[in-house]
């Protein structure tokens, strides 16, 4: 059997994207044949080797899947349970495929979101050549003026990086949208918050070409191949 690198054999059993599964090799995470390995690069073929991720089996190449899914509010988007919060992965059969969420949205945050375990199309689409733009509708405390969409269109410093949205548009009264590139934990939060907005709800609504749509809170459905090239228009 053909061998291929650790970190690619495990974002192909979908265990998360490839360069997730770097950093969980990094962190001492994943064993081979009972060994510690921390080198992405090891070689490996699933016939000869036994790989193990924070000590449970990992099976080889599975049917890949994508869903898209109408994130709840009060779900966290992690594969690791941490306590008894729930999890996204709480809404799909205990019996289904290694997924995980493409990205993340915070807590309370709602909205479409792409679960998989497909780790080379997650990479795809997290990749900064995808040009990937996020839409979100926002909520807020405050009634928006001129002012406010001024000082959010500049955006503001993230993670040390200053992050500009690609448009701000106000909806109506005490609601906006907003369309950002980047994937930074709490960015839009972060860019109200610096324009003084305080946010009340927060949805995201479009990932590329591909709407929301109908789907009802907790929903969610498969990817077509054709959801998969509108996702990339
Ligand atoms: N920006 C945020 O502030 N939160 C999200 O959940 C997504 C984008």
């Amino acid at each position: 059997m053909e061998k291929k690198r650790l970190s690619k054999a495990l974002a192909a059993a979908g265990i998360a994207s490839r360069r997730a599964c770097e950093e969980i090799i990094f962190m001492g995470r994943v064993q081979v044949n009972g060994t510690t390995v921390k080198i992405p690069q090891t070689l490996v073929d699933w016939e000869n080797d036994r790989i193990l991720v924070d000590g449970a089996s990992v099976r080889g190449e599975q049917k890949k899947v994508c869903y898209m899914l109408n994130k709840p509010k009060g779900l966290i988007c992690s594969s690791a349970r941490v306590g008894r919060k729930p999890i996204i992965l709480d809404l799909f059969p205990a019996s289904h495929e290694r997924l995980f969420t493409i990205g993340r949205l915070d807590r309370d945050t709602t909205g479409l979101i792409l679960v998989t375990n497909d780790g080379q199309f997650a990479q795809q689409v997290i990749h900064p050549s995808s040009n990937i733009i996020k839409e979100y509708l926002v909520k807020t405390m405050q009634e928006i003026t001129a002012e406010h969409l001024e000082t959010l269109s500049q955006g503001a410093r993230i993670d040390e990086k200053w992050v500009r949205p690609v448009s701000v548009q106000k909806v109506r009264k005490g609601t906006f949208k907003i369309c950002v590139k980047e994937g930074r934990k709490h960015e839009v939060r972060i860019i109200a918050e610096r324009a003084g907005l305080k946010v009340t709800e927060l949805t995201r609504i479009r990932i590329g070409g591909l709407l929301l749509g109908s789907l009802a809170p907790g929903e969610f459905r498969s990817l077509t191949e054709t959801d998969k090239k509108v996702l990339f228009s």
